[in-house]
């Protein structure tokens, strides 16, 4: 897997009433395409306008009656899909046009842009029927946003659902020809996929239809030290030094504190020894990925770091330069292991209950990226020690994390 520099360019439409959570969608997206490797980025219309015109407009102003207001949204929305498009035509490869985008007539002036610029158009419409959901949208989101800064709960409440309403009497759902779309409603309890064709966007669409919108953390650590570590040995499948097996019995100890046998929790561990026996004191039951392995070094297995370097300078020299893409002869990059766990995290994504997840250095650094939406280049130089236990909280505004260390202390 190389990163995917080249390629036909995308222009995502999102398409929704307010507080639906597209943003929160779109986030989630351009988290995903970059940790991916895609040059991806959000353009929001509601942050230009707060650039161009500052925060704090009435509901009239959203008000289709209100000439010149809307004069004014169309030149912002404008304003901000020209940003996508001159980004689109640099460096970008996927940009996600976070707006209403409410009408046929809207869309079909996006489509006619993107078609001109010779870019992939996809829309992604969000609907929500189900008013606790767009209730806490409401809350969890629209009350923390600029707009009402300093504006009594009650009256920002108020003044949004009629700002809802004004989009409300507009709104025009997507219909069968416009083209590649997907509709996701009710956080996605139905999908419906239309003209999707492509990698990429079948990938956009396989990852929305299992995101699920919660705010439950995911436990992740790595295997307790083994004989490799103590040695300074790279990859292979030792088993536990006396400190490894020490700390699983710490981590049983501390998840039984955690968690009451209600809460189910699962456990996943890679298929090498050393996940596995760091799991065994839990006394649950384990599922074990085989993608959850760590990263393989190819011919560097089972050597030090020093050895590397004395026998191998070029290759020694070329991971040091870059590290996200460099290779193992017979190996693989830190950009396939972030391919290969792609579909545990999409596993996650999904998953309702909590889990614990038990693997290694390389991998958890991919996924700790990936859940921090932390930029790509930095995966490879994560701290992530020995002995830790990482509680990740996804929260509408990111993800909080929480490390805890457990006995005993070791290096590495
Ligand atoms: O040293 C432990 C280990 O998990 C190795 O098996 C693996 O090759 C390495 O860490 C990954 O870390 P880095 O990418 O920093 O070499």
């Amino acid at each position: 897997m190389d990163r995917p520099r080249r390629g036909r360019k995308h222009l995502i439409a999102m398409v929704g009433l307010p507080a639906r959570g597209k943003t929160f969608t779109a986030r989630k997206l351009v988290g995903y395409l970059s940790w991916l490797g895609y040059p991806t980025q959000a353009f929001n219309v509601g942050e230009h306008r707060r650039v161009t015109h500052g925060p704090g407009q009435s509901h009239q102003y959203f008000d289709p009656a209100n000439r010149e207001a809307a004069k004014q949204r169309a030149g912002i929305a404008e304003e901000a899909l020209d940003e996508a498009c001159r980004w689109l035509r640099g460096a970008g490869r996927i940009a996600v046009y976070d707006a209403t985008n409410s009408t046929r007539e809207r869309r079909q002036s996006i489509a006619e842009r993107v078609e001109a610029e010779d870019f992939e158009l996809l829309f992604i419409e969000i609907v929500n029927d189900d008013p606790a959901i767009i209730e806490a949208n409401l809350r969890e989101t629209k009350l923390r946003s600029p707009d009402y800064e300093g504006v009594p709960e009650a009256q920002a409440l108020a003044d949004f659902r009629k700002r809802i309403a004004h989009y409300e009497n507009a709104y025009q759902t997507l219909e069968e020809d416009e083209g590649a779309w997907v509709r996701l409603r009710n956080r996605g309890a139905q999908v419906v996929i239309n003209r999707v064709y492509g990698y990429i966007v079948g990938r956009v669409v396989f990852f929305l239809s299992n995101l699920q919108v919660s705010n439950r953390p995911v436990w992740l650590t790595r295997h307790g030290q083994s004989v490799y570590n103590l040695h300074g040995r790279i990859g292979g499948d030792a088993s536990l030094s006396a400190q490894g097996a020490e700390y699983a019995l710490s981590l049983a100890a501390h998840v039984r504190e955690v968690f009451s046998p209600e809460a189910h929790l699962d456990v996943w561990t890679s298929t090498l020894r050393r996940t596995v026996l760091t799991a065994e004191p839990l006394g649950l039951q384990t599922g074990s990925w085989r993608a959850l392995d760590e990263i393989h070094a190819g011919v560097c297995e089972g050597m030090t770091y020093e050895e590397v370097e004395r026998s191998m300078p070029g290759e020694f020299e070329a991971r040091r330069r870059d590290k996200l893409e460099y290779r193992y002869p017979r190996g693989e990059s830190y950009l396939d292991v972030i391919n290969r766990i792609d579909r545990v995290l999409i596993e996650l994504e999904r998953y309702r209950t909590p889990v614990l997840v038990v693997t290694h250095r390389a991998v958890l650094r991919a996924m700790v990226a990936y859940f921090k939406q932390l930029p790509i280049e930095e995966t490879p130089h994560l701290e992530m020690p020995l002995h830790t236990i990482i509680k990740l909280t996804p929260t509408a505004y990111g993800c909080l994390e929480e490390r805890v260390p457990l006995p005993p202390r070791v290096e590495g």
